[in-house]
């Protein structure tokens, strides 16, 4: 078998990508299909420091690629991996914090930007935020007081961002309580106590009363959501009449006319990167934008973005390669090492065009047209 090794390189430490060998005797279709199984840390004097071998996920496993709607929020396989984000984020997010900041999400670039720096990619995550706001015709916030909700809030980057912008008032909700407090903690450091919360609570369950919120926000959170309807059902809930519904999210690409399910080489790839990151079922951008048809909401509007996160993935991998980022990762643990590992399968899918980075946005409609 032709095998190909890819390296991605930095003054201080390379990553080798490599296929594992399974040779004749242990068939796997797989290792064909992502060369990126062996993954292999190498210091400049070609001295490898780092080992490690992706598991291949058993296609019979709990995850499946394309979301079905089956509700399976409440099965001990929704509570399995609960505890697997919780704990992946309570695992990683110090970390990421010291290296990239508050913001836990892509950054928005011009297509085809090359040569960006660290604080170019701080700009360009904030630019996320603003894009996501201009693409959801949300320029100001009105005369009254905002409600937002940050549903899936990281350590509250977003809110504390639209608070200040707004002026509004803030609530997150995120599964990990590392997250929450650090969340609360930077919130009182800025002197946002009094506008913006955060507390630990489950999005597919939010602790709100229906109609409260005039900005429902959810960045890249929706990926982990095991029953997308569910979801879906409960940012309508909690959206205000007349309010706004934010999604950006990754997703799988759309099926063409005729297709009922992704390839298998396509299934292959997003299941191995399920298992490092702690997702469910992938669904597409038109699925989303058909669970919110069956609201009947006002102007649904999607986007693909991911021309515009291109940069991202490499730099965050040249961000883990310095050594305050490889020895920080080391530090944090098992689940944020096999994150970390997984990246370079977040840029095959995104080049290989199965992974999308989209943006969905509609309105509730206002009571006066409602009724
Ligand atoms: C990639 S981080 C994004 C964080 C934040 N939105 C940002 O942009 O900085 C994903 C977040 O989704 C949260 N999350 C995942 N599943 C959730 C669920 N069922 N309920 C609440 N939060 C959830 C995680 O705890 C984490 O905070």
């Amino acid at each position: 078998m032709m095998t190909t090794t890819t390296t991605i390189s930095s003054p201080t430490l390379s990553l080798s990508l490599s296929p594992t060998c399974h040779s004749r005797f242990h068939p796997n279709p797989i290792s064909s299909i992502s060369p990126f199984n062996k993954i292999k840390l190498i210091t400049p004097q070609r001295r490898s420091i780092f080992t490690f071998t992706m598991e291949a996920v058993d296609s019979s496993s709990s995850s499946s690629i394309s979301n079905n709607n089956n509700s399976n929020s409440n099965s001990s396989v929704w509570k399995q991996l609960q505890k697997g984000i919780a704990e992946f984020y309570d695992e990683s997010s110090s970390l990421w914090e010291n290296i990239w900041g508050d913001h836990m999400h892509h950054g928005f670039y011009d297509p085809d930007s090359t040569q960006v720096s660290l604080s170019d990619h701080t700009t360009a995550q904030i630019r996320m935020i603003e894009e996501a706001l201009r693409f959801a015709g949300m320029t100001s916030g009105g005369d009254d007081e905002m409600e937002v909700v940050d549903v899936g809030c990281g350590i509250g980057g977003s809110s504390r961002y639209l608070a200040n912008k707004f002026n509004a008032k803030c609530e997150g909700i995120t599964l990990s309580p590392v997250q929450a407090q650090r969340a609360n903690q930077l919130a009182f450091a800025q002197g946002l106590a009094h506008k913006v919360s955060f507390q630990v609570a489950d999005a597919l369950e939010q602790p709100f009363e229906d109609g409260k919120f005039d900005l429902v926000w959810s960045m890249e959170s929706g990926e982990h959501m095991p029953d997308k309807q569910k979801f879906v059902s409960e940012l309508v809930r909690v959206a205000a009449p007349g309010g706004r519904i934010i999604i950006v999210t990754w997703c799988h690409r759309d099926l063409e006319e005729g297709e009922e399910s992704l390839q298998e080489w396509e299934q292959n790839l997003l299941k191995k990167i399920c298992d490092a990151f702690y997702l469910p079922a992938w669904c597409s951008t038109a699925h989303y934008v058909k669970l919110l048809q069956s609201h009947s909401l006002e102007d649904i509007k999607s986007a693909d973005w991911s021309a515009n996160v291109a940069p991202f993935w490499p730099a965050v991998i040249k961000s883990a390669l310095t050594w305050k980022g490889f020895t920080s990762l080391l530090r944090a643990g098992m689940k944020t090492i096999k994150g970390a590992l997984a990246m370079p399968l977040m840029i095959e899918g995104f080049k290989k065009g199965v992974i999308k980075f989209s943006i969905i946005t509609c309105r509730k409609p206002p009571l006066s047209s409602s009724s």
